[in-house]
C-alpha cells in the first residue's frame, strides 16, 4: 500500500515529514519531491532498503545511484579524500542541482554504487527533500522516482502512473521547479568531467574548476568512460523520434516536410516543440490539410529556457500518452540548461538529431 502526503513546500507540515522520515529510516521506501525532479529514496546504507529501490523501479543493478544528504557536513560520512575542490563547488552551489561523484567511504553498500568505488553525492535545496533528510538524520540513496526507461517525474501525478503500490510513502509537494535533474561532475577523473548536463552549467562549474569538461555526449564516448546509468537505454518513448536543433525558421521548414510525408504514409504523429515553433508551422501544415492530425505539444517558449525545462518530461510523457507512431521534437542549441534539454532529447531520440 502506498500513502499519499499532501506537504505544502513553503510551510511544511513537520509532523507529516517526521513521520515520512521515520519509514526511511526503518528501510522503507520514501519519494519526495526536489529541486530537480522526485527521487525514490531509502536509507543508503541499509543495503536491504536500497536493493527495494532497484527492484521498484525495474531497475538495472549496474546503475549507481546518488547520495542525498541534509547538509555539507555529512560528506565525509559517505566520501573518502575529499578534495579542496568539492569544498569549493559545495560552498558554490549546494544546497542545489550539482552533484559531485568522489571516493567512496567503506560504509556505503556496494549496492548504492553498483560496485564502484565512487559515490555520487548532493545536498538537495528543495526544503522537503531538505527536512525529511535531515529528519531522517542519515543519507539517503534516491534515483529518480521512474519506472526504469521513462522519463524523470516533475509532479506527484508521474510518480504514482510508476511506482503506485510498490512504495511506502509518495509526498506530494506539487511541481518540481528545475524538471531536469542534476548536472553531475566527476571529480576522481582528471579534467574533472561533466557526465550528465543539468540545472548547473559547465561555465558556472568552470569559474572553480576552469578545466572541467564536458563528457556527456553521446559522441564523447570514446573520449572516457561514462557514467554507467548514462550508458544504458534512457528514456526511449514507444514512438520514434527525432530531434530537430536550430533557428525556429530551418527547424520548422525541415519538420513540417518530415510530418506532412509522415502524415501522408498513415501515422500519427506529435510534435513538441517551443510555441515559437508550434506557431511557425500551424499555417504551413493547415495549409496541406496536415494540422487535424497532428498532436502539438507546447513545449516553454524559445524566450524562456527554464520554463522549456520544466515543460518537458512532463509533455513527452503526454506525447506517450496519446500513442503517436512518431514523434519530431524541437530546441534551440545552446549552453546552459539549454544543453541539458538536447542531452534529455537527443537519449530519447537515440541519435535521429538533425542540426539545421
Ligand atoms: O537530480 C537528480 O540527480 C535526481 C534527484 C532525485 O536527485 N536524481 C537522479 O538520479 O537523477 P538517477 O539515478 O536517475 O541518475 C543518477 C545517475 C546514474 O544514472 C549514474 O549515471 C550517475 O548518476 N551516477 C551515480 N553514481 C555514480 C558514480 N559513482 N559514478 C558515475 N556516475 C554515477
Ligand atoms: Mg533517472
Amino acid at each position: 500500500m502506498t500513502r499519499v502526503v499532501r506537504i505544502d513546500p513553503q510551510r511544511p507540515d513537520l509532523e507529516r515529514l517526521r513521520e515520512a522520515a521515520a519509514v526511511l529510516r526503518d528501510g522503507g521506501l520514501v519519494a519526495f519531491p526536489t529541486e530537480t525532479v522526485y527521487g525514490l529514496g531509502a536509507h543508503a546504507l541499509n543495503a536491504t532498503a536500497v536493493a527495494r529501490i532497484f527492484e521498484a523501479k525495474g531497475r538495472p543493478a549496474i546503475d549507481p545511484l546518488i547520495v542525498h544528504l541534509a547538509s555539507v557536513d555529512q560528506l565525509e560520512a559517505v566520501a573518502h579524500a575529499v578534495p579542496h575542490v568539492a569544498r569549493e563547488l559545495a560552498a558554490a552551489f549546494w544546497p542545489g542541482a550539482l552533484t559531485l561523484i568522489l571516493e567512496k567511504h567503506s560504509i556505503v553498500p556496494e549496492a548504492v554504487t553498483a560496485g564502484l568505488r565512487t559515490v555520487g553525492v548532493r545536498v538537495p535545496s528543495h526544503p522537503i527533500a531538505h527536512e525529511l533528510i535531515a529528519m531522517a538524520a542519515v543519507p539517503v540513496a534516491a534515483p529518480s522516482a521512474n519506472r526504469f526507461s521513462r522519463p524523470s517525474p516533475t509532479c506527484v501525478e508521474h510518480v504514482l502512473a510508476d511506482l503506485d503500490g510498490v512504495v511506502d510513502v509518495v509526498i506530494d509537494g506539487g511541481p518540481t521547479p528545475i524538471g531536469l535533474e542534476s548536472t553531475i561532475l566527476d571529480l576522481t577523473v582528471a579534467p574533472p568531467l561533466v557526465r550528465r548536463p543539468g540545472g548547473v552549467s559547465l561555465a558556472e562549474i568552470r569559474r572553480i574548476v576552469p578545466d572541467a569538461q564536458s563528457g556527456s555526449a553521446l559522441a564523447d564516448r570514446d573520449r572516457a568512460q561514462p557514467s554507467p546509468g548514462q550508458l544504458l537505454r534512457h528514456y526511449a518513448p514507444r514512438a520514434t523520434l527525432t530531434l530537430y536543433i536550430g533557428a525556429v525558421a530551418m527547424v520548422t521548414e525541415r519538420m513540417a516536410n518530415d510530418i506532412r510525408r509522415a502524415v501522408a504514409s498513415g501515422v500519427r504523429v506529435g510534435v513538441l516543440a517551443p510555441e515559437e515553433d508550434l506557431l511557425a508551422l500551424a499555417p504551413r501544415l493547415a495549409a496541406v490539410g496536415a494540422g487535424g492530425r497532428v498532436v502539438t505539444m507546447r513545449c516553454g517558449t524559445r524566450r524562456d529556457r527554464d520554463e522549456a525545462a520544466r515543460d518537458l518530461f512532463r509533455t513527452l510523457r503526454a506525447l506517450d500518452a496519446e500513442g503517436v507512431d512518431v514523434m519530431f521534437a524541437s530546441a534551440p542549441a545552446g549552453e546552459g540548461i539549454d544543453a541539458a534539454i538536447i542531452d534529455r532529447l537527443t537519449r530519447a531520440a537515440e541519435g535521429r538529431v538533425v542540426h539545421t
